[in-house]
């Protein structure tokens, strides 16, 4: 039994494919067009992916029809957003399905953990209708506890004030939860309070977010962004603290499967730990990981989750020596080798590496990279140092997608890896066998460091280097070896 899981007509669209509930094929549509957080799902894809036959079932991951008539309500006229009728000039004689956008979400997460029970907590923009949703898992079953709905949005807010600081809406929130350790929180922290939100304890907002909130202090400076970042972010840390209380009184459980596109606030993260013993996010727990989350919403059966590389293959031409030789010389190359991540990012197939270590090195990448001066890079270590050099939240094995921050015990000794806050976004690197796990081990072998830098291989705006051919490009045009 072949099922395809399908995330289209949303921003970051991807495909997802388990066969006989092994989850052989797992990638985002922008890998393959070259465009990013792409809202089509690429033909390019499409054909890759019926290279692990027809499918029998395509599930998509949101009722589409729900969907247009919120936006409809919106005011946001009729937006056509059924992807059936691409997919079915590939895939005729398949059977279609459709999920609800929150249940795929829950779905996504719980079915990949390794949890019988479980607590499951989805905040994020809007799906059909709904932004937040807390459900009990239990065995093959998914029972929803609490719902609330649009225009109230924690997701949308953020997604606003994002776009309010001058940033790009759905993609660079990341930035603005960077930007927080930069920002005094107090300067804006009241008037958010007060004119965005009704109740943080009801997450009632005063207006509707869907089109951002630009009239908002309308004279404000740009040198204030920084300052209405830091109060964004805290304000954020408040009701995600109110949402944990709330998913813990009405599931008492001791595990947390957390989703979502919020989920990716990995500054936030890690004071679920103070509500939940154990805590899962499935590594892509925004739109794009839905694509799988569709399917295991209607197999109601949890998989074997091994790791995040499910997407296009480069088979590696280029042995582990002659990469930690380069680095060793060096400081700083490109690897693009085996299967891309599934997920926003890169943990070590896709992968710009470099010495962590001393001065310097974080202006030099972000030259490469073009981006703001300000912003530091994620470090990747052997998973038994992590203690170490970091003080953790959880257990070494919760950090090996980078979805926590974490204070460095050594940040003299390793600046381009250590933010403003002190904290760094590590990712832990289990003894698997991989190869970036090799390629650590001969690192730590030849220079006594278990850590290398690890920023995703790619510039401002554009997706991941994807085949053989991105490599090529990224090497020329920036004068970095990219080794495949
Ligand atoms: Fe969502």
């Amino acid at each position: 039994m072949i099922i395809w899981g399908i995330n289209a007509k949303n921003h970051d669209s991807s495909l997802s494919i388990l066969k006989d509930n092994e989850l052989v094929f797992a990638a985002h549509s922008e890998r393959f067009s070259g465009i990013k957080n792409d809202s089509e799902l690429n033909e390019k894809l499409i054909e890759y992916a019926l290279n692990y036959g027809d499918p029998d079932l395509v599930v998509f991951h949101e009722n589409h029809w729900m969907k247009s008539l919120r936006q409809l309500r919106a005011g946001q006229g009729f937006i056509y957003n059924n992807p059936k009728p691409k997919l079915k000039k590939f895939a005729p004689n398949a059977k279609y399905l459709s999920q609800n956008h929150h249940l795929s979400h829950a779905a996504a997460g719980y079915f990949t953990s390794n949890f019988d029970e479980a607590c499951v907590l989805v905040i994020d923009a809007i799906g059909e209708f709904e932004t937040m949703t807390i459900w009990h898992a239990q065995g093959s079953t998914l029972t929803k506890k609490y719902s609330l709905k649009y225009p109230n949005s924690i997701g949308l807010w953020y997604t606003a004030m994002t776009d309010r600081i001058g940033l790009k809406p759905n993609e660079e929130e990341y930035i603005l939860m960077g930007m927080a350790a930069y920002g005094d929180k107090n300067y804006y922290h009241t008037s958010i309070v007060r004119d965005f939100f009704k109740d943080l304890h009801t997450f009632e907002t005063r207006r509707n977010l869907h089109k951002g909130c630009k009239d908002w202090m309308a004279l404000m400076k740009d040198d204030d962004y920084f300052h209405v970042a830091a109060a964004t972010q805290f304000v954020y840390e408040r009701i995600f603290n109110l949402a944990l209380v709330q998913a813990q009184q009405l599931v008492p459980s001791k595990n947390l499967v957390l989703m979502g596109g919020c989920a990716l606030n990995c500054s936030a993260n890690p004071m679920a730990f103070d509500y939940f013993d154990d805590v899962w996010i499935m590594p892509n727990p925004g739109d794009a990981g839905s694509s799988l989350g569709a399917i295991l919403a209607h197999t109601r059966q949890h998989i074997e989750f091994k790791n995040c590389f499910l997407g296009y293959n480069i088979e590696p031409k280029t042995d582990l020596d002659t990469v930690v030789n380069e680095l060793f010389s060096y400081k700083i190359c490109g690897l693009a080798q085996g299967r891309e991540e599934f997920g926003p990012r890169a943990l070590g197939n896709r992968s710009l590496l470099a010495d962590p270590r001393g001065q310097g090195m974080k202006d030099k990448v972000n030259k490469i990279k073009q981006r703001q001066e300000f912003r530091p890079f994620a470090p990747m270590i052997l998973e038994e140092y992590i203690r170490q050099y970091f003080d953790i939240c959880g257990k070494p094995r919760h950090h090996r997608y980078m979805q926590y921050t974490s204070k460095c015990l050594q940040p003299d000794i390793f600046p381009a890896i250590v933010h403003a806050d002190g904290t760094s976004r590590v990712q832990s690197v289990p003894n698997d066998g991989s190869r970036v796990r090799q390629l650590l081990e001969k690192w730590f072998l030849a220079t006594g460091c278990p850590m290398l830098l690890n920023t995703s291989l790619n510039i401002k705006g554009q997706p991941l280097v994807h085949d053989e051919h991105d490599a090529t490009n990224f090497e020329e045009l920036h004068g970095v070896k990219v080794f495949v």
